[in-house]
């Protein structure tokens, strides 16, 4: 077995930034309500770039923080559920994109606990000694997907794409990590359903293009199974929250944050939120928190941090990293 280290962390978001106050105008909401519901202020909407082109901006940094030329990179994963096309996949288009032609390179759908399933697939691939290095995104769109005439949903997401550089070094990589997954809730959060549809069949199916949300069920799912998965991380790594820098949560609300910090007796500000200047951007929002931590130094190397997250499938998650 090999050991792997993070070399590099990367983001890419749209510069057009939308404020609860614009979405006063489009739907029958408030300031007020989004921020005391969900502690987001505004976030990044794309006007053009779609999915895999911020995923490259994001991969490009990444890979120069890095030192690595497009050439040298073996793997890249992007966790995504809103990619350009069903085929070719986002890392596809980001391999063609930065000219990383000798990487192999798929994508990952778990929603929004998809980054840290991907970092933990890259670690084993570094660790095992298939790769000596991968390019791990997390990138979203999910502007394209939002019904922007439901309140309900639309003021809750954005768009934006983070990266990590992963290699084979002296570190430890994922020290612990529990990652779940329960099909049987998956009607919770969907978008998208594509039917049969072929000459040899009648479809009367109803197809749906819009994100669906039970946003109570989600809500009580998160603040039920993250506590647990924190704690597990912290038990198999024999290492207690002292040792822990900080935890890094999916962003998708702060009141989640809250009782997730209140249940395991943790204050606030071992958490780290940016949710109010970027939504919930699903599988890119612990990505692009990470860069922003370590853009504003509060992470360095040999930090310890767990990155947690949940969201469609059901999937949930947590990872103990060493940085
Ligand atoms: N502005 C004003 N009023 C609103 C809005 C809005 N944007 N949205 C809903 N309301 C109204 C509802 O219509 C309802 O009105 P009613 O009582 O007259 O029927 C009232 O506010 C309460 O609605 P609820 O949905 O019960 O509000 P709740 O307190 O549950 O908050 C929220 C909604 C913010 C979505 C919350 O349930 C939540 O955060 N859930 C978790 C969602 C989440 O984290 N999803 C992402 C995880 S998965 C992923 O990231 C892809």
């Amino acid at each position: 077995m090999f050991n792997s280290k993070i070399a590099s962390f990367a983001k890419c978001v749209p510069e057009n930034i939308v404020t609860n106050n614009d979405l006063e105008k489009l739907v029958d909401t408030s300031d007020e309500w989004i921020f005391s519901r969900t502690g987001i202020k505004e976030r990044r909407i794309s006007v053009s770039e779609n999915t895999s082109e911020i995923c490259a901006g994001a991969a490009k940094k990444a890979i120069d923080a890095a030192k690595l030329m497009p050439e040298e990179v073996e793997l890249i994963i992007t966790a995504t559920i809103s990619g350009d096309y069903y085929i070719p996949s986002v890392s596809c288009i980001v391999q063609k994109i930065i000219g990383a032609k000798n990487a192999m390179a798929f994508d990952i759908n778990a929603a929004c606990s998809g980054f840290i399933f991907a970092l933990s697939a890259a670690d084993k691939f570094i660790k095992t000694g298939t790769f000596k290095n991968a390019l791990v995104i997390g990138g979203e769109v999910l502007s394209k997907f939002v019904d922007w005439d439901d309140r309900g949903t639309c003021v809750l997401f954005g768009d934006g794409a983070g990266a990590c550089v992963i290699k084979r070094g002296n570190g430890r990589g994922i020290i612990a990590e529990d990652l779940h997954s329960d099909g049987e809730k998956g009607e919770s959060l969907m978008s998208s359903y594509i039917p049969v549809d072929n000459p040899f069949c009648e479809s009367t199916e109803e197809t749906f293009k819009f994100i669906k949300m039970g946003g109570r069920e989600i809500f009580n799912f998160a603040t039920r199974k993250v506590p647990a998965s924190i704690n597990e991380v912290i038990k198999k790594s024999a290492l207690s929250f002292d040792d822990i820098k900080y935890i890094v949560p999916h962003q998708a609300n702060s009141r989640i944050v809250e009782i997730i910090a209140k249940k395991l007796k943790l204050p606030m500000n071992k958490f780290f939120m940016n949710m109010d200047k970027y939504g919930n951007t699903s599988g890119a929002s612990i990505p692009i928190a990470l860069s922003e931590m370590s853009e504003k130094g509060l992470i360095k190397e040999n930090d310890k941090i767990i990155v947690t997250g949940f969201g469609g499938g059901l999937t949930w998650g947590s990872a103990l990293i060493e940085l």
